[in-house]
C-alpha cells in the first residue's frame, strides 16, 4: 500500500471501464492474452474490437497508448484491422516477440503456458493519433 500507492486489483468486465476510472487517469492499456472469441458471431466481445478501442482512447485521452500480446493469431489479424481502422499508430510488432530484438518483455501466466508449448507470440504497440 505504501511502495505501491497506485495499484489496485479490480475484477469486472472491461465495459465497465469508465465507472472505474476518470477522462485522463491512465494513458496505457496492456491487453495480456486477450479471450479470442473464435466464433465468428461473436467478434464484438474481443478486446480489442474498435468498440472497445474507441472507449478506451475516450478514457485515455489523447496520449493513450495499448501493448497488446497474444498467441491467437487469428486474434492477431483481427486486431490489426481493428487498430488500423480505428487509425491507431502502430509500432513494434512482432510476429515471434521471443525471438525478436524486444527488450524488457514480462511474462504472463498464459505466456509461459504457450511459448512452452513452442507457440509463437504476437505483440504490438498502439498509439493514439487523434
Ligand atoms: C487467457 S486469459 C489471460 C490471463 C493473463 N492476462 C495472462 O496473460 O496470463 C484471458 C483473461 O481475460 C479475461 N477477460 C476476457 N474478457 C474480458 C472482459 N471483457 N473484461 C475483463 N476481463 C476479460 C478473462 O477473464 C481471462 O482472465
Amino acid at each position: 500500500d505504501e511502495e505501491l500507492p497506485n495499484l489496485a486489483f479490480v475484477w469486472d468486465n472491461a465495459s465497465n471501464l469508465s465507472d472505474l476510472f476518470e477522462v485522463g487517469e491512465f494513458q496505457r492499456l496492456y491487453l495480456n492474452f486477450s479471450d479470442p472469441w473464435p466464433k465468428k458471431r461473436t467478434y464484438k466481445r474481443r478486446l480489442t474490437y474498435r468498440g472497445f478501442l474507441q472507449e478506451y482512447r475516450r478514457i485515455m485521452g489523447e496520449n493513450a497508448e495499448i501493448f497488446f500480446k497474444t498467441d491467437n493469431r487469428g486474434l492477431f489479424e483481427f486486431s490489426l484491422n481493428e487498430f488500423c481502422a480505428d487509425d491507431w499508430k502502430l509500432s513494434n510488432i512482432s510476429l515471434d516477440l521471443h525471438n525478436s530484438d524486444y527488450e524488457g518483455n514480462i511474462m504472463t501466466e498464459y505466456e509461459e503456458k504457450f511459448s512452452s508449448r513452442g507457440m509463437p507470440i504476437y505483440r504490438l504497440e498502439a498509439r493514439n493519433r487523434k
